[in-house]
């Protein structure tokens, strides 16, 4: 104990209060108005869904589910099926819904799997994004702009074809334009006398109902995320703030094994444990893909958004805060366990190959309703020239040898950047939103 006392004192301290958006305190009724945001169907097209259905605080900010069951499902977490009603899901979402943990860090410089949007000075919104130049100006911070295009989907929030309004207008691309995705939704908000009340106390640009912007209810969004999924309370945390007892042994030598031997600072670094770079490590590939390859199960990552060669395959390292929470793992939620993801690291090649081969899924098929598109969540991609492509575009990763102590070892340290506050989430779901619609689904 002693010696580890001593190796502790002489690992560089690096940490230093991580910088927020906002100080990491945005404006309280922002947050009290975007909280309720977050959990209203009210956003959606058809008023079936909220961020929440794949972001619960019952889920750890994710939905427990590999792949997302969008618009038209039914139920919630684990338990969510595709439907069975008029509007039933069309299609699955063909990527996992990432954990919404430490967004608010000015570390965060681009979102989601594929870093579609990305903070961007010398642009007129400062951003870029799916959006292009329609992106409106008055976005506070990178998780607003994120918060803009979840109701612009019609797998997510949006519905389909001609199911209403929102949809169209989603289907035909008219996200800014007059009678577009986010003028609807302002209208909607706008006819709501609770939530005209809520903007003007939190806007002091929202004088009257007609002021009311979608861009509004995604900086209120943003300060919601921002508020309440903030994670940097950890025994991680309590130990560079010089508290040497704070994490146990195991996880004091998984750290020096996480930043030394094993080569996981390598990508996983910063505040945030995310380089915020791409990176291929052969992934497996599982679900309807995003059209890409032969059979267009696949999906080329960063190669989508760059048309860089260079980048086929590459993936957002995702940031580490809460890690042991956030279960499933990889972009399509392939691995069950942190211990599985963590393995795949050791020799990505190998177990990409090992994935296909064992044939059956790791992942947990939901409920039966709509069969064909439930077991997508279980389709492993078999164009087996997709998985070689994969495996070896991971050919400049270099493999881990890590003895089972060892192993161990490094989970543990994983399990240490949890934070305390964030092991109870429930005071994060409101119990009602002003839309009257229920929380339940
Ligand atoms: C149908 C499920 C679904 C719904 C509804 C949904 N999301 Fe997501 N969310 C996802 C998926 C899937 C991704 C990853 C997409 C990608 O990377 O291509 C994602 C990504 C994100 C991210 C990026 C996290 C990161 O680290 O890059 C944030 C933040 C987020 N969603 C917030 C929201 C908000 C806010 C809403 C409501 C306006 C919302 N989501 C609605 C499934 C959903
Ligand atoms: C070369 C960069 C790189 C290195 C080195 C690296 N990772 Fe990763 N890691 C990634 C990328 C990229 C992903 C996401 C890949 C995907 O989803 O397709 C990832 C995913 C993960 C995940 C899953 C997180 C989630 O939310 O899905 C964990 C856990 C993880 N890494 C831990 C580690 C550990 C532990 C090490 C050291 C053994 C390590 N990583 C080394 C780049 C790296």
């Amino acid at each position: 104990m002693k010696k580890l006392a001593f190796l502790a004192l002489a690992l560089p301290l690096t940490a230093t209060a991580v910088d927020f958006v906002d100080n990491g305190t945005p404006d309280t009724a922002k947050v009290e108005l975007g909280k309720l945001l977050f959990h209203d169907k009210f956003l959606s097209g058809n008023k079936n869904i909220s961020c929440a259905t794949c972001h619960h605080a019952l889920a750890d900010t994710g939905d427990g589910l590999s792949l997302p069951i969008g618009e038209g499902g039914v139920g919630l977490g684990v338990t969510r099926d595709t439907g069975s009603k008029k509007h039933a899901v069309h299609e699955r979402v063909p990527r996992n819904a990432p954990p919404v943990f430490m967004l608010g860090s000015t570390e965060v410089t681009h979102i989601f799997h594929d870093g579609r949007v990305e903070a961007a000075e010398g642009f007129p919104s400062g951003f870029i994004s799916p959006a292009g130049q329609d992106l409106p100006n008055t976005l506070e911070n990178i998780v607003a702009v994120q918060a803009m295009f979840p109701v612009t989907s019609g797998a997510e929030m949006a519905g389909q074809g001609s199911e209403n309004h929102i949809a169209k207008a989603a289907a035909e691309g008219n996200l800014a334009g007059p009678g577009g995705v986010w003028e609807l939704l302002a209208k909607r908000l706008q006819a709501n006398d609770e939530y005209v009340d809520l903007f003007i106390g939190a806007f002091s640009d929202v004088s009257s109902a007609g002021d009311i912007t979608y861009a509004h209810a995604a900086n209120a969004i943003a300060a919601f995320e921002i508020d309440a999924w903030r994670a940097d309370n950890s025994p991680y945390d309590d130990y560079m703030a010089g508290n040497y007892n704070a994490m146990s042994s195991d996880a004091i030598v998984g750290k020096a094994l996480f930043e030394g031997k094993a080569g996981c600072s390598n990508c996983h670094n910063g505040e945030i444990f995310s380089d915020m770079d791409f990176h291929a490590i052969a992934m497996p590939q599982i679900g309807p893909g995003k059209g890409d390859g032969l059979g267009g199960r696949d999906d080329f990552g960063r190669f989508r958004e760059t048309g860089d060669a260079n980048d086929m395959y590459k993936f957002r390292t995702p940031i580490l805060r809460n890690v042991a929470l956030t279960a499933p793992y990889g972009h399509t939620g392939a691995y069950d366990t942190l211990e599985d993801v963590v393995r795949h690291h050791m020799a990505p090649q190998g177990a990409i190959r090992e994935y296909r081969d064992n044939g059956d899924c790791y992942t947990k098929p939901v409920m039966p309703s709509r069969s064909d598109l439930d077991a997508q969540d279980c389709v492993i991609m078999d164009d087996w020239a997709s998985v070689e492509a994969i495996a070896s575009a991971a050919s400049d990763y270099t493999p881990v040898s890590l003895n089972p102590t060892e192993f161990d070892q490094l989970i543990a340290f994983l399990h240490a950047l949890t934070d305390k506050g964030d092991i109870d989430l429930r005071s994060d779901v409101p119990r009602s939103v002003p839309s009257g619609l229920t929380l339940a689904e």
